[in-house]
């Protein structure tokens, strides 16, 4: 009989517990480094890479000091890396026949966010050799990206491992559409283990970071002057992109939720929250209350990092590049697709 995921990541977790107690035999253990029911723990890199969080830490902040959209880019990477088929950096891989960032659903996905998770990668295997997955990489940054404005932090369950290949064109189909109603994003979510509440505090991501005119001309026609100005805006210059969050763009806070109650959502995904019952006294919730509004997305957020995943246990820690598996050797056969996008 093949084991289960969850037999599998446990003895995967277990492994690793056994090795790093046998490496320091008197530390009592902890409970934190007790491992998760899916065999993840917190501390997973501890031992192995000890400066791993303040080298993420440091890379983050070095580049939201160029260019705060990283922060956006980042969130929206793990996005779409977690939802089609659990995190496991498959979204980062340029495959010649097939890739995932091609895919419609990763249009205006940042490519300065793609290459901050590889140049941190380079950092972290220069210092603690290949331990650490670009999977953990990209989870690890984007809890940084978020906590640069001063979110209180959420715990990254570490010990992921990164895809062979990316993720089948079904899976990544299956994101939840800009047109989506609150019906359909409450299925979208549920179909991955997310209830109500954190369909609407992960919408909160869109309180920074931009979208592009096609995900939201589905709207025009309607009658309500803010969709009229989004049109105009769009009609004068297609190649616009427009701020999400439409009174703080640069900042993460709960403005998004205040601007859904005026009306001020750019997406139909967005305003869908404000127009059914099961949501939108979560928009009212998290409009009154900041601290509501970020510790939720912290548990949301860790709950999209245990999404259950075929590669996280079954997978490899990417040695060459986050943007090639391992079988094609040091020089990937993409280096230069990867190199010029
Ligand atoms: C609720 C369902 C969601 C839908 C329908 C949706 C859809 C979209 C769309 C259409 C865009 C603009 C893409 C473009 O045209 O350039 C966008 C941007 C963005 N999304 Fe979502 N999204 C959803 C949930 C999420 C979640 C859960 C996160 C992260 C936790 C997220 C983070 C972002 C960010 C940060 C941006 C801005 C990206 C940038 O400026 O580079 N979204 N989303
Ligand atoms: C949501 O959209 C679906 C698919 O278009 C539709 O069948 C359903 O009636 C809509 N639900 C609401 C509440 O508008």
């Amino acid at each position: 009989m093949k084991p289960s995921r969850a037999a599998m990541l446990a003895m995967v977790g277990l492994v690793a517990a056994v090795l790093s107690r046998a490496a320091l035999s008197t530390a009592a253990p902890s409970l934190i480094s007790m491992p998760n029911a899916d065999g993840l723990s917190y501390d997973f890199h501890d031992e192995s890479c000890p400066n791993l969080r303040q080298m993420v830490h440091d890379a983050v902040e070095e580049a939201i000091k160029e260019d705060i959209g990283v922060v956006a880019g980042l969130l929206r990477v793990m996005f779409h890396d977690c939802f089609p088929q659990g995190c496991d950096a498959s979204l980062l891989l340029f495959d010649k026949f097939w890739s995932e960032l091609n895919m419609p659903q990763n249009n205006g996905i940042r490519r300065n966010a793609v290459y901050l998770i590889e140049s941190i990668r380079i950092k972290v295997q220069d210092a603690c050799g290949p331990t650490v997955s670009c999977t953990d990489i990209m989870n690890l940054a984007t809890r940084e990206a978020v906590m640069h404005f001063e979110v209180p932090g959420y715990e990254v369950p570490l010990g992921l491992l990164d895809s062979r290949a990316p993720a089948p064109r079904e899976n990544v189909e299956q994101l939840p559409g800009p047109d989506f109603n609150a019906t359909q994003l409450i299925e979208s979510f549920q179909s991955r283990g997310f209830d109500i509440t954190d369909v609407v505090a992960l919408s909160g991501a869109h309180t920074i970071g931009r979208s592009s005119c096609g995900s939201f001309k589905n709207r025009f026609g309607e009658n309500a002057d803010f969709v009229r100005w989004l049109q105009g805006t769009c009609a004068r210059n297609p190649n616009h992109l427009q701020d999400l969050d439409v009174t703080t763009p640069e900042k993460f806070d709960n403005v998004y939720y205040n601007n859904l109650k005026e009306g001020k959502g750019v997406l139909n995904s967005d305003m869908a929250l404000t127009h059914d019952a099961s949501t939108s006294w979560l928009v009212d919730g998290f409009a009154q209350d900041q601290g509501w509004f970020f510790s939720q997305f912290g548990t949301s957020m860790r709950k999209m990092a245990h999404l259950p995943s075929e590669f996280g246990n079954n997978g490899e820690i990417r040695k060459y590049s986050c943007f090639w598996a391992n079988l094609h050797g040091p020089k990937g056969p993409t280096a230069d697709l990867a190199a010029s996008a």
